[in-house]
């Protein structure tokens, strides 16, 4: 049972991150060790090309992403933590997979319809095409499951259909041969769509949302309260603090607060049944969510500064991955009859 999943290093990362995705890589690798097998976890720097973005930036913004997953508990003994860029094999399977990729089917895609409205300068075939170079990474892998937030559905769909096509194109005759497995999303079943803290109805995202509404992972303590103690909520007399259709804001910290305490929403409403107003929920899920950074922020800052380390251990990573992905690579191109017979 292989897990797998990937992180773009644009941006600063958020507290949707965390709870949507990086806490569930840790037991994700926990899991995968239990088994004796090693999970593999990809920050994506190919894809965060797609959009406009500095050189030089990139490559820190590199950076600041593995230290947080290290931060957070990735174990590159145990794990395969790996840099997108590193692998040429993911971009050589992108190309392959688009053979059996629908232009209509990306042209669906609403990241794509988002992101695409956003630029300024250029819309890049290469955002057009991200969802395929999605699908190159984790099908290289023939990676089981792939642990992502609840804004991913689209793409591992597109994904899942992506190695069905290409199975039954090019695997032969008759009962079609699995050449590339079929993975499945899994996602948190508690906030698995953090919310934008001032426009409750956006996801909490760094591509589109405003400073004061993205708990950033290593925003400090006080800023963190300030935030959650600013967040929209609705004007209900007297307050209720219950998840709702119309209470977006305040659903919103209840999923925050039952996921940095390990309860369930149900549970976190309950424990506030004797709240006196919406203040109480923002001060206990301030407490809560540094409470469960507090670890993560310490280890970031030892971690960062030590590039030569990181790029040590994206170096194990990285000819570990190749080692997986070459020879599925091979197998598709035989498939395929691109390059000479095996
Ligand atoms: P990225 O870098 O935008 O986000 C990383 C992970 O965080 C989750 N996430 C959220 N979860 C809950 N609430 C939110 N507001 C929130 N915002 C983001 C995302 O669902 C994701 O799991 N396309 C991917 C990166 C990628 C990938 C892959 C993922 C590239 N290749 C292969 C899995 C497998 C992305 O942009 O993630």
């Amino acid at each position: 049972m292989r897990v797998y999943s990937g992180i773009q290093p644009t941006g600063r990362k958020h507290l949707g991150n965390y709870l949507g995705a990086i806490r569930h890589y840790v037991t994700g690798q926990e899991e995968a060790r239990a088994a004796g097998d090693e999970a593999i976890f990809c920050v994506v720097d190919l894809h965060a090309t797609t959009v406009a973005y500095d050189p030089a930036e990139l490559r820190d913004r590199t950076y600041d992403t593995v230290a947080i997953l290290l931060a957070a508990g990735l174990d590159p003994a145990a794990s395969i933590l790996y840099r997108q860029g590193d692998v040429p094999e993911v971009p050589e399977l992108t190309w392959l997979l688009t053979a059996v990729t629908a232009h209509g089917d990306l042209n669906r895609m609403h990241q794509f319809k988002e992101k695409s409205a956003q630029q300024r300068e250029l819309v890049s075939a290469g955002l057009f095409l991200y969802p395929v170079l999605m699908a190159a990474d984790v099908l290289a892998f023939r990676a089981d499951r792939v642990p992502v937030g609840d804004d991913q559905r689209q793409h591992i769909e597109l994904m899942r259909d992506i190695a069905l096509r290409f199975n039954a194109r090019f695997g032969g005759d008759g009962e079609p041969r699995e050449i590339l497995r079929v993975p499945e999303g899994v996602y948190p079943t508690v906030a698995a769509r953090i919310m934008d803290l001032q426009a409750p109805e956006r996801k909490m995202s760094t591509s589109s949302g405003s400073i004061e509404g993205t708990l950033y992972l290593l925003d400090d303590a006080k800023t963190t309260e300030k935030k959650l103690k600013r967040a929209v909520t609705d004007s209900e007399n007297p307050p209720r603090i219950v998840r709702g259709p119309e209470k977006a804001g305040v659903s919103n910290l209840i999923d925050i607060l039952a996921a940095t305490t390990d309860r369930t929403p149900d549970e976190v409403e309950a424990s506030l049944a004797d709240a006196r107003g919406y203040g109480d929920l923002k001060v206990a899920a301030a407490d809560a969510v540094n409470a469960t950074l507090a670890p993560l922020r310490e280890r970031y800052a030892e971690l960062r500064g030590d590039e030569a380390a990181i790029e040590e251990a994206l170096a194990v990573g990285a000819e570990k991955a190749r080692a997986i992905a070459q020879p599925v690579l091979a197998e598709v191109r035989e498939a395929m009859g691109v390059g000479p017979r095996g």
